[in-house]
């Protein structure tokens, strides 16, 4: 399921500049929960390289952006920036890569294929960050992991009962027709914070996408109000390392 990327990645890319998701919201949601970004930033699951562009123009001395598809990898290395590297890897295995002040992760945890897998990933990240610097992710939402509106052009459908590695299958939609498809496991609030505690994260918190200054003009008052309920298939976790 890891290298499903490889064969997606130009049709995600694609979804950076088509989705008005992506400047209405999500950028705006990276950027209150990152609030002001320095020093040196791992950005986890890079895929081609959207917010690890970002978050150097945010303020990152350097950053290394880290996925596993040697595909998103090229995309992001062909649109070069100054201080921003990129490394094809799996964030579950990946050795002390430095000594970083914030990590990000553009959905990365729900890929782990089981429990001990989460646990690699987050003891990994957690072995790659300073003691009190801050974790950030996007991610399915474990309380809420589910949506069945093609509203927003993606829908969210489970492949078995929630629980701890059911498959969730995200399907895009394109001018009303289904574009592509996904798959990531999900796993129980409980989980990921076991997971995240043992690797020696703390004050972890979900929290709910946000809307942008100007994100309705042109789609209406309310269009978001789904997305930035806390109630969506998508939410943000922040935690600190210990
Ligand atoms: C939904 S894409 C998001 C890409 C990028 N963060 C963005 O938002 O544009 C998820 C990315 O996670 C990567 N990925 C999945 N499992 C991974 C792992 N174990 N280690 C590193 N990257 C992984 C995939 O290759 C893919 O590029």
């Amino acid at each position: 399921m890891n290298s499903q990327y490889d064969s997606l990645a130009g049709a995600y890319t694609r979804l950076n500049t088509e989705r008005p998701d992506r400047a209405c919201i999500m950028v705006p949601t990276a950027q209150k929960y990152l609030g002001a970004v320095s020093g040196d930033v791992l950005d986890l699951a890079c895929g081609s390289g959207f917010y690890t562009r970002q978050l150097k123009a945010w303020g990152a001395r350097s950053v290394l952006g880290v996925d596993i598809s040697a595909e998103m990898i090229r995309l992001a290395e062909a649109e070069g920036v100054l201080g921003v590297r990129y490394l094809a890897a799996d964030v579950a295995t990946m050795g002390v890569l430095g000594s970083f002040d914030l990590a990000f992760a553009g959905f990365l945890l729900h890929y782990a294929p089981n429990v001990e897998g989460l646990r690699a990933m987050c003891a990994r990240i957690a072995a790659n960050l300073k003691s009190g610097s801050r974790f950030v992710a996007f991610n399915e939402n474990p309380y809420f992991p589910l949506h069945t509106t093609e509203k927003y052009s993606v829908q969210a459908r489970a492949l078995g009962p929630i629980e701890d590695g059911v498959v969730i299958e995200r399907t895009h939609f394109r001018d009303g027709k289904k574009d592509f498809s996904f798959c990531h496991f999900h796993y129980e609030p409980h989980t990921y914070a076991a997971a995240l505690r043992e690797a020696g994260f703390i004050d972890l918190k979900w929290g709910p996408f946000v809307m942008g200054e100007d994100a309705e003009a042109g789609v209406g008052n309310g269009f978001w109000d789904e997305y930035v309920s806390g109630e969506f298939s998508i939410a943000v976790l922040e935690c600190v390392r210990g």
